[in-house]
């Protein structure tokens, strides 16, 4: 049976963000939490866990060298665990581990305009300053950009990737990454790549992790299994170094190692050990889920033109065509079908939404249905 054909009803149970956030009757696409159940198996670790009365504080290395042993097999990536690995918070909190580490207030930090907005928050709530360097129209990383954003007046000491990118969905190759690592190696910027949807490219795709590429031993990937299958609920991360910065490890700050659960490091490494079929399952429904968005807005919206990409289960769509004042707020308002609005992830893409295409067919064809619902007559 598909993991993404969960009743809606059974759905709409959930007290998480996603189905909270809205009325009843939104059909909620928006913020990245599956429509999937949890793994049996993660499951049978929590509860084992709590019938143990195992309710303390994470000890260990597992989640690390589980980490690693998936590295290993998926991508031919050989990292050492633990030397090269910390436990930290879930990936945005890593993040923030990571730029107190490397970086001093009033710094500036750059970053890939649209992107994912809490990259734009963790860098200016924390008093460091954003130089952009837009993707290009492609959706791609845009090397012209940033060698002027790293030669800029502003100088910058780290940059913030996105690999593979939210919210288009863009997979970076080897040749783009390496390009990468050779300007910010070059004008001395630290890298530092957040690799959560690693595990969800397409298949036949091949994800390269940054710390592969020639020059990026000198980077640090932030990363989690919390993304790839669906367990936000317990929040735990991982920090990675480039066998040139492992130095950074021993400069975060002092409670970043201890701040993820003690169930959340016991979850995310049965996801590693145990649930690689489930992954590949869910990267076969979320391919099939893309063409068949792509199928319907052709059929019921042909003004849109959405090509599916190989990264998550986000498709990123311009809906300017449609002449719109505010897309994402009409869709909701009057279609009652929640996206992500496209002005949170840049202020130029105003026009655009963010679609979680991790949900059953159904709902990918209801969404359509209320988009074209939501259109004034
Ligand atoms: C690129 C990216 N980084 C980080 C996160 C959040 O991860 P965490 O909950 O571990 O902070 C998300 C969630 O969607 C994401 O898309």
């Amino acid at each position: 049976m598909a993991l993404l054909s969960v009743p809606l009803a059974e759905l709409r149970a959930r007290t998480s963000l996603k189905w909270r956030t809205y009325d009843p009757d939104v059909l909620p696409l928006w913020v990245a939490e599956m429509d999937a159940r949890i793994q049996p198996e993660v499951a049978r670790t929590v509860v084992a866990a709590c019938e143990r009365g195992d309710t303390g504080y994470p000890h260990g290395t597992a989640y690390a060298e589980a980490y690693a042993a998936m590295a290993e097999r998926r991508w031919g990536w050989t990292v050492s665990a633990p030397r090269q690995i910390r436990r930290a918070g879930d990936v945005m909190n890593s993040i923030l581990a990571v730029l107190q580490a490397t970086t001093a207030e009033g710094d500036s930090v750059v970053i890939n305009p649209p992107v994912y907005p809490p990259f734009r928050a963790v860098v200016s709530g924390y008093r460091r300053r954003i130089v952009e360097a837009p993707l290009t129209t492609e959706g791609r990383l845009d090397p012209a950009a940033l060698e002027a954003a790293f030669s800029g007046q502003d100088a910058p000491t780290a940059y913030l990737l996105c690999s593979p990118h939210n919210p288009n969905g863009t997979v970076h190759t080897a040749a783009e990454l390496e390009a990468v690592m050779a300007l910010a190696n070059r004008h001395g910027v630290q890298v530092i790549v957040d690799e959560i949807h690693a595990p969800l490219v397409a298949p036949g795709v091949q994800f390269v992790p940054l710390l592969t590429v020639p020059g990026g031993e000198r980077a640090i990937s932030v990363t989690s299994a919390g993304k790839a299958w669906n367990l936000a609920a317990f929040k735990a991360g991982l920090v990675i170094a480039g066998a040139e910065a492992t130095a950074v490890l021993a400069q975060l700050p002092p409670l970043a190692q201890g701040s993820s659960g003690h169930f959340a490091n016991l979850a995310h490494t049965t996801a590693l050990v145990e649930c690689q079929d489930w992954v590949d399952e869910l990267r076969t429904e979320i391919a099939a889920n893309k063409v068949l968005l792509a199928e319907r807005l052709a059929a019921r919206l042909p003004a849109l033109s959405y090509r599916p990409t190989d990264g998550t289960y986000l498709a990123w769509v311009d809906c300017s065509p449609l002449g719109l004042a505010d897309p994402a707020t009409t869709f909701r308002e009057r279609g009652r079908v929640a996206f992500s609005p496209g002005v949170m992830f840049a202020g130029t893409h105003d026009q655009w939404v963010r679609i979680n295409l991790a949900c059953s067919p159904e709902v990918v064809v209801e969404a359509v249905d209320r988009m074209v619902a939501a259109l004034p007559r």
